[in-house]
């Protein structure tokens, strides 16, 4: 296996791109993909200010690694989400990140700040872990980012995200989440610009990228990730990649360069529509945002459950 540019030995194969790289050109790949993607959908410029929401995954890591390489000031936003020794191990690697490179990080945990962790919320609100747990990320990404005035929040979301959330949302024809789609999000109505830079690259690729640049991230996957519908669409796409290289990546750009903007209106004429939330100013569709009404229900008192001999004792009269 050789590589494509200088004929080295090559670490990497990537079918989709007909292509077997060297570790050097292998990283000047990624880096030209993320610069490609930045200018393609114009997403931020140099004096922009760039805030990064950061997991302590790969794919946060890698392009808060890359934009710093491409010579973009970014700072970083890390949520604890009190998932126990997984919460414990995205932080760290997260913090020892940001100290190894001198860049400024913003933390907020949720317990500490809203009263509740996504297990605790996820049970009183009686929503699954991962709505409970986008809900309050997307509600910290934006409110950070309004409060500290930067102009653009960037996720780590790669083409595989991207390509698995399409696929659910064409299965079911949500056009209402379509038009969201984009790689790119413009700002308006209380809402920071979002942006993926990594649309042009796969999970396999930012994984590589991070083991070649020696960056050491969280490699467990989230434990309340499990049932999860996204992951399945994963695998059903990969199982349609490994037959035909190249069909997760035009599946996602072709729709983007020939159907995305016909969902557009419908996903601008919500925005639009939106007003303060009643308690924390967010915009929402009326009254209070979900995400106030998550943190009530979280952070509400709990009915005492009793163990059965407890109970027993009780309701025999007994003394306790
Ligand atoms: P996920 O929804 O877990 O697939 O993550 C998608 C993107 O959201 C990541 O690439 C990060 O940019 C961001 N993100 C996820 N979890 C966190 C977190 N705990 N703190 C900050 N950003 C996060
Ligand atoms: Fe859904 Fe962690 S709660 S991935
Ligand atoms: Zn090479
Ligand atoms: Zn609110």
């Amino acid at each position: 296996m050789k590589c494509r540019v200088c004929r080295g030995a090559a670490v990497i194969d990537l079918p989709q791109h007909n292509a077997n790289f060297c570790a050097e050109h292998f990283d000047r790949f990624c880096l030209e993909q993320v610069a490609k993607a930045i200018k393609k959908f114009k997403m931020f410029g140099p004096n922009d200010r760039l805030l990064v929401a950061v997991s302590g995954g790969k794919d946060s890591l890698a392009v808060w690694d890359i934009l710093g390489r491409l010579g973009y000031a970014a700072d970083g936003l890390y949520v604890g989400l009190g998932i126990g020794e997984y919460s414990d191990a995205s932080g760290e690697a997260t913090r020892a990140f940001a100290t190894s490179r001198g860049l400024t990080l913003h933390e907020v945990d949720l317990r500490s700040e809203y009263g509740y962790n996504v297990p605790e919320g996820s049970r009183a609100a009686k929503r699954a872990p991962c709505s409970a747990c986008g809900l309050s990320k997307r509600h910290i990404f934006d409110s950070v980012a309004r409060e500290h005035d930067y102009d653009a929040l960037i996720t780590g979301h790669n083409l595989d995200d991207e390509a698995a959330v399409l696929f659910g949302n064409v299965l079911r024809w949500q056009t209402e989440y379509l038009g969201r789609q984009m790689p790119v999000l413009p700002a308006g109505n209380g809402f920071p610009r979002k942006v993926k830079p990594l649309v042009r690259l796969g999970e396999r690729e930012m994984a590589a990228y991070c083991v070649l640049s020696g960056i050491e991230y969280q490699i467990d996957e989230c434990p309340m990730a499990a049932g999860n519908k996204h992951l399945g669409y994963k695998e059903a796409l990969n199982d349609i990649e490994s037959k035909s290289p190249g069909a997760k990546f035009a599946f996602y750009f072709e729709y983007l360069a020939k159907a995305a903007e016909h969902f557009q209106a419908t996903t601008e004429s919500d925005r639009d529509s939106l007003e303060p939330c009643v308690n924390c100013g967010s915009p929402t569709p009326s009254g209070t945002c979900a995400f106030c009404r998550l943190v009530e229900r979280a952070t509400a008192p709990q009915p005492i459950t009793m163990s059965p001999t407890r109970r027993r004792r009780s309701e025999s009269g007994q003394p306790q």
